[in-house]
């Protein structure tokens, strides 16, 4: 093959405006372009032929792994025989009914229908909307209020970057917007008291909760939105007793509750929905990520029948919903995500998550363990992350300008490993395809060992 690597480079320095990245530094080339070229199973190829282990699954998305041939033939088939038709005024596909049909199944009891979007912010997007729909058809319209969390991460549309609770996603983009609120991030590790054991730190989110609503006024609290665990704020479990005792609060002022499944939907803890995991009772369900593994651009709002009888009630006033994409539930990505699913199932994916996931983590800790800059290795399922400290007794952090995170990134990935510098703090991350062997498994933990040490060998 033609090797173009030097032209895509300059091209991409002049033309490409990336997501997520040091504008000025790319476009100067001071940081690396790199061009992927293929992918088979846990493993990705760029174009100068380096091949890496990556650790991330893309962006925690492709669960089942790269090359899955079933996907990729369902959506030729797709494309060949329909490749559009939209959803609109009742109108589905065969891939699209199926789809939802398939997901209500794997949900969690309660839940009713599915509203199909492309992107995890847009499914929030939409259930920002649905909240307050939801309130003005019961007659409640100071009802309004979202209640996020610190750290969490719900996307980066106007609305929902505002959910974001990470400030890098508001500077200078004049957000969060009101009305929407942060309470305390369950971050068990940088609990403010450490003498707090876990349920204790937990009862002091559900106080610090509660007390946000009386100030507030509970009559103005719509929602509250959290992932199962936090993903992109650190990759932190929630602590012992924390979604009984928020959903307690939740109930006792009628407030709604949004799992942001983006991360966790679909096996990556284990089970098919992280609510189920944790105990939660969520009256909408954000989907994305896993529904397709990434294989085409799908997401969801996962609605409870609580809710979806105040909408039909609301149609019954009003008319048809005034809500809507172009390419809502399209066809090649619905057929991608039924082709998904049912990879998933019969590969036994949610329980390789558990199991491999599990084995993946008592590796890690026993490979790090008595590191001196090594504070928490923690996770659950196919998740794990790695936090750094100058001084492990005092839990004092590095400085941020040091960039301790990225440089351990930066020197798992010459180590032929993809792991992810989490955006606040000194963490590395882990997101696994929920197909990763034992076997590769170990290839990650004996490099993120090394990696470790070769960074902290030189400050
Ligand atoms: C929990 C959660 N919600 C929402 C989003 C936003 O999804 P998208 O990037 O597809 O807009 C993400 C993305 O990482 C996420 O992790």
């Amino acid at each position: 093959m033609l090797d173009r690597s030097n032209e895509l480079t300059a091209w991409d320095r002049d033309h490409f405006f990336h997501p997520s990245t040091h504008m000025g530094m790319h476009a100067r080339g001071e940081t690396p372009t790199r061009v992927i070229a293929g992918g088979e199973g846990v493993y990705i190829t760029d174009t100068s032929g380096k091949t890496s282990l990556d650790a991330f699954a893309g962006l925690y998305c492709v669960n089942v792994g790269y090359g899955r041939q079933k996907i990729a033939d369902a959506i030729a088939a797709q494309a060949k025989n329909l490749a559009y038709y939209h959803a609109y005024v009742g109108h589905g596909t065969e891939a699209s009914i199926t789809l939802s049909k398939m997901i209500i199944d794997r949900a969690p009891q309660g839940m009713s229908r599915v509203y199909f979007g492309l992107s995890g912010s847009d499914a929030n997007e939409t259930n920002i909307k649905l909240i307050w729909y939801y309130n003005n058809i019961l007659g409640r319209p100071e009802k309004k209020k979202i209640i996020s969390r610190w750290r969490g991460y719900h996307g980066s549309g106007v609305m929902t970057g505002s959910l974001t609770g990470l400030t890098l996603f508001h500077n200078a983009f004049d957000l969060p917007r009101a009305p929407i609120l942060h309470t305390e991030a369950p971050y068990y590790f940088r609990r403010p008291d450490r003498s707090m054991s876990e349920e204790q730190f937990s009862q002091h989110c559900a106080d610090k909760l509660e007390e946000m609503i009386l100030a507030e006024g509970a009559d103005t609290i719509a929602a509250f939105i959290g992932e199962p665990i936090l993903g992109t704020g650190g990759i932190v479990p929630p602590p012992a007793g924390y979604w009984q005792k928020i959903q307690a609060v939740l109930d006792k002022y009628d407030i709604l509750l949004v799992a942001d499944e983006v991360v966790t939907g679909f096996g990556r803890l284990g089970t098919m929905f992280g609510s189920d995991h944790y105990g939660m009772k969520p009256d909408l369900i954000t989907i994305a990520k896993g529904l397709t593994s990434a294989y085409a651009p799908l997401s969801g709002v996962i609605v409870s029948d609580k809710v979806w009888q105040v909408l039909v009630q609301g149609s019954d006033q009003l008319g048809a919903i005034g809500h809507g994409w172009t390419y809502a539930a399209h066809p090649i990505c619905a057929a991608a995500g039924v082709a998904n699913l049912e990879v998933i199932d019969e590969l036994g994916l949610v329980d390789n998550a558990g199991a491999t996931g599990a084995y993946f983590r008592s590796e890690l800790t026993k490979a790090l363990a008595g590191h001196k800059h090594v504070g928490d290795v923690r996770g659950d399922g196919m998740l794990a992350a790695v936090e750094f400290v100058e001084d492990k007794d005092d839990r004092a952090f590095f400085d941020p300008g040091k960039k301790i995170g990225p440089q351990v990134a930066t020197a798992l990935l010459e180590r032929g490993v993809i792991g992810r510098a989490m955006p606040q703090g000194d963490i590395l991350g882990f997101a696994p395809p929920l197909c990763l062997t034992r076997e590769e498994a170990d290839i990650v933990v004996k490099a993120a060992a090394a990696a470790i040490d070769s960074v902290f060998a030189n400050i």
